[in-house]
């Protein structure tokens, strides 16, 4: 097996990065896939605050530092997937050697359908490595000025490492930011897709479970689902459609795969889609 390899980076941290990378996991599970989520903030590790994960025999720090193989550091986590997470003591940092996650991620696509990591805010070494090796490198931003920027020096980053950038995902998007758009556009980058403002994120971190399991209905829940579909080319069940049992055309997944075209019309029907004819 080649399995997909996903690296979900921003140009700083508390964007969404970590909640978009929990729920890729939980809705590319869903539709099946075997899915591996690797908590890659070596800094600041907190997969492991937001999931309910089992203790695996090693974390990822013990298989970077070149003491455990990556299958012994995974463990299931709620949402369908399994998690590989950091250490939490202070010396953990030094011992890992980031350069080693090439070979821990050669080991997760033999495994998996899926492999998704999730990297610290930044531009240090650690945030780097992801970049360079997935197959795409989604970027993760707030629709503010400030975070685009700093998204901006991601990207470039990005490019410079020969990362694929496949687009951005904005978060925490509110009623009045229909800036959205223009945000993608700053950054040149395909908008894959937009996620509002939603309690329910904090609650289902307080639950310790993914959104998309927490709350499958929420709105946020609704907009990672249909990320999580349309980045593997397929539509979602109907039945998480906003109660609309008029189902989309089936060819939107497929189109929507097919974001390197710049298809500008399908582009903005699918983001008007979305937004819920917020944007697009
Ligand atoms: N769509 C959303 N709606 C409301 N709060 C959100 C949303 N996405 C993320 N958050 C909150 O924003 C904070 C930062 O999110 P997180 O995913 O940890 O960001 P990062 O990994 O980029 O640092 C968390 O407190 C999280 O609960
Ligand atoms: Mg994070």
């Amino acid at each position: 097996m080649t399995g997909r390899v996903f690296a979900v980076a921003s140009g700083k941290g508390g964007v969404g990065k970590t909640t978009t990378a929990v729920n890729l996991a939980a809705a590319t599970a869903e539709a099946d896939r075997s899915v591996v989520l690797v908590d890659y903030d070596l800094g600041m590790a907190n997969v492991g605050a937001v999931l309910d994960i089992e203790a695996a025999d090693a974390t990822l720090h013990d298989v970077l530092a070149g003491d455990a193989d990556p299958l012994d550091a995974v463990a299931a986590a709620p949402g369908g997937f399994d998690a590989m997470v950091g250490g939490t003591d202070i010396e953990d940092f030094g011992r890992a050697d980031p350069s080693k996650l090439r070979d821990v991620v050669d080991v997760l696509r033999g495994e998996y359908d899926v492999t998704i990591v999730d990297t610290g805010g930044g531009l240090s070494h650690d945030t780097t490595v992801p970049l360079g090796l997935a197959d795409d490198v989604l970027l993760v931003s707030t629709p503010q000025v400030a975070a685009v920027e700093n998204t901006a020096k991601t990207r470039d980053l990005a490019a410079r490492v020969g990362g694929d950038v496949t687009g951005v995902i904005l978060t925490r998007v509110g009623s009045r930011d229909g800036e959205g758009a223009d945000a993608a556009d700053d950054l040149g980058a395909s908008l894959l897709g937009t996620v509002p403002e939603d309690g329910a994120v904090a609650d289902s971190e307080d639950a310790r479970e993914p959104l998309v399991a927490f709350a499958p209905e929420s709105p946020a829940a609704q907009s990672y689902r249909e990320l999580g579909y349309e980045l593997l080319g397929e539509s979602p069940p109907v039945s998480f459609r906003d109660g609309d049992e008029e189902a989309a055309p089936a060819s939107a997944g497929a189109a929507f795969a097919d974001v390197a075209d710049d298809d500008e019309p399908e582009r903005r029907s699918l983001l008007s889609k979305l937004t819920g004819g917020l944007l697009g």
